[in-house]
């Protein structure tokens, strides 16, 4: 019984554990007032982050937007967005997101 439920407790956390690396949004900066640009409004941003966690994680981790240059970005994201069911304003605030508004 107490075997049982050990294993129980250690399968728990691994699954945990690699669940949670997965989906990790760690990496995915907060925008602030300081990322703010001509084109990309602070309530852009906060948008463009929500729609990114929620719709670009299932296949694949979520890149954290630095690891991509914004020309690779936008090369990129026309394609994705064909896996996804966003429309063409959600694809706008998510790329300026990523893009930190360039
Ligand atoms: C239906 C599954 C699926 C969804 C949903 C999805 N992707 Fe992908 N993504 C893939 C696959 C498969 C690859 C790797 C193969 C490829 O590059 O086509 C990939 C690769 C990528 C890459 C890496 C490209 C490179 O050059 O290394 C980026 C960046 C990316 N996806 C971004 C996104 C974004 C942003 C979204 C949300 C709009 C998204 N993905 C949603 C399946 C998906």
């Amino acid at each position: 019984m107490k075997k049982a439920f050990l294993g129980v407790v250690i399968l728990t956390t691994i699954l945990f554990a690699s669940c949670s690396k997965s989906q990790s949004t760690s990496s995915l900066y907060v925008p602030t007032s300081a990322d703010v640009t001509p084109t990309a409004t602070l309530t852009d941003l906060q948008q463009g982050r929500t729609l990114y966690i929620n719709n670009c994680g299932r296949c694949h981790g979520l890149y954290s937007p630095d690891n991509f240059t914004p020309a690779q970005w936008k090369t990129v994201i026309p394609s994705m967005a064909q896996n996804t069911s966003l429309t063409s304003a959600q694809v706008t605030l998510l790329t300026k997101y990523v893009t930190r508004g360039n």
